[in-house]
């Protein structure tokens, strides 16, 4: 659906590297508007072989006059792979790139997160711009510029930040993602909240019924505060050095019980979901918070649909073995995100391994 109103915006704050955050519906054919970003004469869109069909041709007519061509990756984490950025460099190469050449990331997080370190890598950094098509993309991963692919030995391992040139999120988009997507989206949206901004919780208990049926206007709303929130932390610390590291709330629990599950039983955000739960047990087992704040952020998850109890056959003693394994982690001690209270995230060093453990094993025995 096409609309011209004026879409939200939001800029992340860097210097001469600020870039905005659009967020409204038609953006994607808003071709002046995203088209002035780009400096030369060369355009590599990078998409997947499911949003390629849905999208290419909106972006592509936006092109017109330059020289361009796309490059599809097959769809699913697997394939955020060094073997494709190759490819994609190549695509680059064939294109006759030159560092004025603008990459555009049409898609989820794979895709952005993939195009982002391609970009990176061109003649050692050009432009890229962001147009999320999930809203897990659209609220967290298309912003902040972490860009980066999965190695063998684990998740994210090999990247860079690079900050993209503008993000275009045409949330026309999201009629077409799956029910499942969508909730894995509203994570992470739940995540900011949990982290630093106790109102926005409190709204978004008041608005689960609304996000759920994908009400435009608190959709939208939730969006954008979500982004605002990254942006404001993002422009504080890009390269994560402290704070940033606290929008990884629920991450460590979540990505031991994705790798466990071989990135095929649970979506990024339902790692996060539940992550985020242990996460808040811990803290109430550490002494740090206390079982209200728990109590609501279970509530809200299971009222937006999102998963709360660990997958059936988990094993504690693997799971904190693929925690033990996190990039947060020093010299050998666990690092963890807890909280003190809704809204209020903390870094904890040289967790207790004994505690997590316990945490772990209440949560498999009323797995499902
Ligand atoms: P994804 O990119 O795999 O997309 C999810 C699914 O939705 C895919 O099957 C995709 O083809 C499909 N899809 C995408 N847009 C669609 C649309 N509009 N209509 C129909 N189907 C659509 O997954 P994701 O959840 O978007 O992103 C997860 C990735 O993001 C992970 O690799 C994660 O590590 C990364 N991530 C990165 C950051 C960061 O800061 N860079 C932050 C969070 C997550
Ligand atoms: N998703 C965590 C970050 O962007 O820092």
């Amino acid at each position: 659906m096409m609309n011209n109103a004026t879409p939200h915006t939001i800029d992340v704050a860097l210097g001469e590297r600020s870039y905005p955050v659009w967020i409204g519906r038609g953006l994607l054919d808003d071709h002046a508007r995203w088209r002035a970003m780009l400096r030369g004469r060369h355009a590599l869109i990078i998409s997947n072989r499911t949003v390629a069909p849905l999208y290419l041709e909106r972006v592509a007519r936006g092109l017109d006059g330059l020289r361009w061509s796309s490059f599809l990756i097959d769809d699913g984490e697997a394939h955020k792979s060094f073997a494709n950025v190759g490819l994609a460099l190549d695509a680059l190469a064939t294109l006759g790139a030159t560092r004025d050449a603008c990459v555009i990331a049409l898609g989820g997080g794979v895709v952005g997160d993939l195009a982002g370190f391609t970009a990176a890598c061109w003649m050692r950094g050009i432009d890229f711009i962001q147009m999320p098509t999930t809203l897990l993309a659209m609220v967290d991963s298309s912003v902040g510029g972490k860009t980066g692919v999965n190695l063998p030995a684990g998740k994210n391992l090999a990247g860079a930040f690079h900050q993209p040139r503008a993000v275009v999120a045409d949330i026309d988009t999201l009629d077409s993602l799956p029910e499942r997507e969508y909730r894995a989206g509203i994570a992470e949206i739940i995540k900011g909240a949990a982290i630093g901004d106790a109102p926005f919780f409190t709204w978004l208990e008041q608005h689960a019924q609304a996000l759920n049926t994908r009400y435009e206007t608190a959709l939208v709303q939730a969006i954008a505060a979500k982004v605002r929130y990254k942006a404001g932390v993002v422009a504080r610390d890009e390269t994560e050095q402290g704070e940033r590291a606290l929008l990884n709330l629920g991450h460590t629990f979540g990505h031991a019980l994705e790798t466990a599950g071989h990135y095929t039983t649970l979506l990024h955000g339902e790692g996060v979901a539940i992550g985020m739960l242990l996460a808040a047990r811990l803290s109430e087992r550490l002494g740090m918070s206390g079982p209200a704040d728990t109590l609501r952020l279970e509530h809200l998850l299971k009222a937006v649909g999102l998963p709360t109890t660990v997958p059936a056959g988990s094993d504690p003693q693997q799971l904190l073995a693929l925690m033990r394994l996190d990039k947060k982690n020093t010299a050998g001690t666990l690092r963890l995100i807890l909280w003190r209270r809704i809204g209020q995230a903390e870094i904890v060093t040289g967790v207790n391994e004994a505690d997590v453990l316990a945490i772990l094993q209440k949560a498999t025995t009323e797995q499902r």
